[in-house]
């Protein structure tokens, strides 16, 4: 059987890659001629964990990228893994999508049935409305001369192989029983422990949505707390922990911190906010949601204010500059509006992180360290932005560390280092 994925980002390269390991032929489109060039020779575009060992297997032989739609035409089923990123007004930009959708519409004029799977992140009623219209310009009629299927991904950057190879749900939505069987018996076949969902396309596409935006809201929720604590002087990990053990509270998404970021969470919150307006409906929630993620890294730079009053002309080094560890996605990383605040405080600012790099918009503004050390070296307070396992060898440059002020926005050490001056931000 041949695959056909549609956009090379970390979910299609990844998920392509393991279908590839599964023994299938892998066909992946992108519009990025140098991206297809560096699969094609083996060379991974992006960093994810366990890629260029599958790459370096696949590339060019069972997986095969190029940037022609044409050769689609042999593939029984078609991923749609495009980006739907945030348009100025928070709402879904859907131009890639849709684009994919014309492109595969031109194809599929010549192809025998064929089923056309939307993992990108799409609103609800989205495909209905929009994406099938397009698909039946080719004159071939959904249900009957294709399949179409809403089948999101729940797989976080940086571990996107191993989610996908044990994901914990297979959501497959879809208006006609003959697409979804088929797509329900390819998963089974090569993901036989994972549960498969059932549901038509609108509650599928749904539920992508209420999960990213459950997890947004976990995050807010223990920084509210978070926020709470640091007032009487309570340690919100500690609450945390104690928390866990109700299996209807869970251990996980309850580190609190200087807020998510990250090229989905934030634009799926803002997306279904807009959405539900359109509804009107008043989503309270999930404005909260946003509003103290927002607010989160300013916090950061209020508790440096009060222990040392001004930061004007402070030297300070922020640590972390990704959305999170392992990664060198800058998109809506919590570090920058971090370093705004502290410019606008008229701080010097010095920043650091082992993979990511500044955005050229701070360029002259920012200085960059090539190393922990030099950072440190060069700063009287510290931010720590992303929790980044490297920093935890602060522990070990306390000659550098002296009368220096340290204060977490990630949970590094989870006890205090003896002889650091270390302060969280909601600890
Ligand atoms: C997120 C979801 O976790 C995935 O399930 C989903 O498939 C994906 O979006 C998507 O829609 O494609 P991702 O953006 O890779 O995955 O990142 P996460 O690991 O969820 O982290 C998001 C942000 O939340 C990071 O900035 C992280 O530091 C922050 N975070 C996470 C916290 O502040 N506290 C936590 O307890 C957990």
């Amino acid at each position: 059987m041949k695959i056909g994925i549609i956009g090379a980002g970390f979910v299609g390269l990844s998920i392509g890659a393991v279908f590839a390991d599964k023994g299938y032929e892998v066909v992946l489109v992108d519009i990025d001629k140098r991206k297809v060039e560096k699969i094609n020779s083996g060379i991974t575009p992006l960093y994810e964990p366990g890629l260029d060992e599958l790459l370096d297997k696949y590339a060019g032989k069972s997986l095969v990228a190029s940037t022609d739609y044409e050769s689609l035409k042999k593939c029984e089923i078609i991923f749609i893994c495009v980006g739907t990123p945030s348009k100025r007004n928070g709402s879904a930009d859907l131009s890639y999508v849709e684009n994919a959708c014309k492109s595969i519409a031109f194809i599929l004029m010549k192809m025998k049935y064929t089923i056309v799977v939307v993992k990108s992140t799409v609103l609800p009623t989205t495909t209905e409305k929009i994406l099938i219209p397009i698909l039946e310009k080719s004159g071939k009629k959904v249900g009957k001369d294709f399949g179409i299927c809403v089948n999101p991904e729940f797989l976080k950057e940086g571990s996107a192989i191993n989610d996908f190879l044990n994901q914990d749900r297979i959501v497959i939505g879809s208006n006609d029983k003959k697409s979804g069987d088929i797509l329900e018996n390819f998963y089974r076949k090569n993901f036989s422990t994972s549960p498969i969902v059932r549901v038509d396309l609108r509650t599928a596409e749904m539920i992508k949505y209420a999960s990213n935006a459950f997890l947004a809201t976990k995050i807010s929720f223990i920084n509210e707390i978070g926020n709470i604590c640091k007032k009487i002087g309570v340690d919100v990990y500690k609450v945390a922990e104690g928390m866990k053990y109700d299996p209807r509270i869970g251990e996980h998404f309850l580190n609190a911190g200087i807020g998510f970021g990250g090229s989905c969470l934030p634009k799926d919150v803002k997306a279904l906010i807009r959405f539900s307006k359109e509804l009107n409906y008043e989503p309270k929630i999930l404005e909260s949601v946003i509003h103290i993620n927002d607010k989160q890294p300013e916090k950061l730079v209020e508790i440096a204010k009060e222990k040392v009053g001004t930061l004007k002309g402070k030297k300070v080094a922020v640590l972390g500059l990704a959305f999170k560890p392992k990664t060198n996605d800058m998109r809506e990383t919590r570090s920058l509006p971090l370093i705004a605040k502290l410019l606008d405080e008229g701080a010097e600012v010095i920043v650091y992180d082992p993979v990511a790099n500044l955005p050229e918009e701070f360029n002259g503004a920012v200085k960059v360290a090539n190393s922990l050390e030099e950072a440190v070296k060069n700063a009287e307070i510290i931010k720590i932005a992303t929790d980044w396992e490297h920093f935890r060898e602060l522990e070990n440059m306390r000659e550098h560390l002296k009368d220096k002020l340290i204060f977490e926005g990630r949970r590094i050490f989870n006890r205090k280092p003896e002889g650091i001056n270390i302060e969280g931000i909601c600890w």
